[in-house]
């Protein structure tokens, strides 16, 4: 049932092969949508290569730069979705940023440009890229981002992504209000703790991995599939009801007390 043949699919945030949007563009690839795949890019090309060589068994019919600080990238990002594929139906944002410092002891001393940077890459970039889809999603669409429970509780080390990913949350609110007229559903996936680049900056992602495997119900974490599944449904009619929510595939530590 669920099939997403002839769905146009963007996806960010892949860098390498344990990246959670790794894991979403496989299971949409597999549900049938024709891909999109943007990159961050270097002075050098390397995650360009990278990216590229991972990649290409899904044959991505675009694959473009975009860092999400720099408005040129974005637009012209946009602007090659219009000319080439016309119109866009899913929109998957899973990127975020904060400098190591700021993962790890006082959340007090977060520097100003630490905390801008956190929210502009991570927070700011959901409400730009969705404005720029906005207009392309002529046929209804789904946005799917990527947060994580340090955004509705106080997580040792998670710091300024933990305001980060609260913003988050909430412009899936705001946003799923403004869009839901054009049919544009906007949900979140909060992810439990998986082994990537991103998380290997936060102070002790190893011990809070093997704290969910003692405490979540499912007695283990979850995997970037099992996260690509969840992101793949919300991206398909199945969902057609379900917009504004923030829904945790984290082995259903979320719901734990002690
Ligand atoms: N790994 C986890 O435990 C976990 C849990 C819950 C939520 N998340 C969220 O999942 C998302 C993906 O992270 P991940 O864990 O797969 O790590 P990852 O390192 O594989 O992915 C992060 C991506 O962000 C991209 N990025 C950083 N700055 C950027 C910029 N300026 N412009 C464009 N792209 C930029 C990187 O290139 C990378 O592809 C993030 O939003 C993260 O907070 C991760």
């Amino acid at each position: 049932m669920l099939d997403l043949t002839g769905k146009n699919a963007l996806v960010t945030g892949i860098a390498n092969n344990r990246s959670i949007a790794w894991g979403i563009a496989q299971q949409l690839h597999k549900a049938g949508a024709n891909l999109g795949i943007t990159y961050l890019p270097d002075d050098k090309g390397k995650m360009e290569k990278k990216v590229a060589e991972l990649v290409e068994p899904l044959q991505p019919s675009l694959f473009l730069p975009c860092n999400v600080e720099s408005e040129e990238q974005i637009q012209s990002t946009f602007d090659t979705i219009r000319d080439k594929w016309g119109s866009l139906n899913i929109l998957i944002h899973c990127l975020a940023f904060a400098n190591k410092e700021d993962l790890s002891g006082d959340f007090s001393q977060t520097s100003r440009s630490g905390f801008n940077k956190a929210l502009e890459i991570s927070t700011y970039s959901l409400v730009q890229l969705s404005g720029a889809a906005k207009p392309l999603m002529t046929d209804g669409g789904s946005i799917v981002t990527l947060t994580y429970l340090g955004g509705a509780r106080a997580v040792p080390n998670y710091n300024v992504m933990g305001v980060a990913k609260a913003g988050l949350e909430a412009s899936v609110r705001y946003l799923a209000a403004e869009l839901g007229p054009n049919n544009i559903r906007v949900n979140a996936i909060s992810a439990g703790p998986i082994r990537t680049l991103a998380s290997s900056a936060v102070g002790g992602i190893l011990d809070m991995i093997h704290h969910v495997e003692q405490i979540a119900p499912l007695r283990r974490t979850v995997t970037q599939i099992e996260v690509g599944n969840t992101a793949a449904f919300l991206s398909s009619d199945l969902a057609s009801g379900i917009t504004g929510q923030v829904l945790y595939v984290d082995a259903g530590y979320e719901i734990m007390g002690m």
